[in-house]
């Protein structure tokens, strides 16, 4: 079936009470994986592309390899700009096909944040384009930042109900303690200001940085009001134990898909495992 808005998948979600997985993709073993976890779970799924992404895939293959896999299929699938940096990089991620952007101006002044994001949504409503919007600064945990320092970076509650009333946003992505990469220690999240920031918006909540937070708190931040969650870094770490694994397993090797096919497999079992934390299995 044809690519769907990210805001038709979410309003299920808030219907249903669970989240869906926006799993982050670099090429093709990558998204056959992550569609035929959605079919083995008969799941939802957001398929999500970041800078990086694009840099290194290309914007029309992410789309045409994302519509290839939609089309071979009857699972629900959105294509998703994750992280775009700009009103022009938003549109051009319109123009090609994407039914979901984000546009990250949690960089800017509150203001400015919310002018870019009414800019895309200008012209992405017209073309049925959900918008992710973000609010507060979600870190890497590479970086070196104090816990005072960094709950300074969260987002503000009376902030977000402002952005989300002058915006109309469709998703809001929010800092409560999540970051990017693999944590050294166990992730701290602030739930008692998710639970705020959802009573006082009507929007759906993303949490980013997901991988590495336990099941447990993942589930609980469900249960407060997030209906999507970002996975990156545990697609990343299936993929290369298991590249690793077939290299050392037979070091000559010349064939690339007898690497390629054991890490698309791990990944499968990863996407399947985190739909089911996520709730969203069997919701079709
Ligand atoms: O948003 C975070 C993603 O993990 C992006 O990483 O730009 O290296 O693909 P990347
Ligand atoms: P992780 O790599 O920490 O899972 O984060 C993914 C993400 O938030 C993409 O936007
Ligand atoms: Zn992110």
């Amino acid at each position: 079936m044809p690519l769907v808005p990210m805001k038709e998948l979410l309003t299920a979600a808030e219907r249903g009470k669970y989240a869906v997985g926006a799993f982050n993709c670099n090429n093709m073993e990558i998204i056959q994986a992550i569609i035929s976890a959605a079919e083995l779970e008969r799941s939802p799924v957001i398929v999500q592309a970041s800078q990086g992404a694009i840099k290194y895939a290309g914007i029309d293959y992410i789309v045409g390899l994302t519509r290839i896999a939609a089309g071979l299929t009857d699972i629900p699938i959105a294509l998703h700009l994750d992280h775009g940096t700009s009103y022009e990089q938003a549109v051009a991620c319109v123009e090609h096909g994407f039914t979901s952007v984000m546009v990250d101006g949690s960089k800017y002044p509150l203001e400015e944040n919310i002018e870019l994001v009414r800019r895309v949504l200008a012209v992405a409503r017209p073309q049925g384009v959900s918008v992710e919007g973000e609010l507060g600064k979600i870190t890497g945990t590479e970086d070196d930042i104090f816990v005072s320092e960094k709950e300074s970076m969260y987002t503000d509650p009376e902030e977000a109900c402002y952005f989300v009333e002058q915006t109309g946003v469709d998703a809001l992505a929010i800092a409560i303690g999540t970051a990017h990469g693999q944590y050294k220690g166990e992730p701290k999240l602030d739930l008692e200001r998710l639970s705020v920031i959802d009573g006082l918006t009507d929007v759906p909540i993303v949490l980013h940085g997901s991988s590495g937070v336990p099941d447990d708190t993942i589930r609980e931040a469900i249960a407060r009001g997030v209906r999507k969650v970002n996975i990156d870094t545990n697609i990343r770490e299936r993929f290369m134990a298991a590249a690793r694994a077939a290299l050392a397993a037979d070091p000559e090797q010349l064939d690339p898909r007898k690497i390629l096919a054991p890490a698309r497999e791990a990944m499968i079992e990863i996407v399947r495992e985190k739909m089911r934390v996520f709730g969203s299995s069997n919701r079709l």
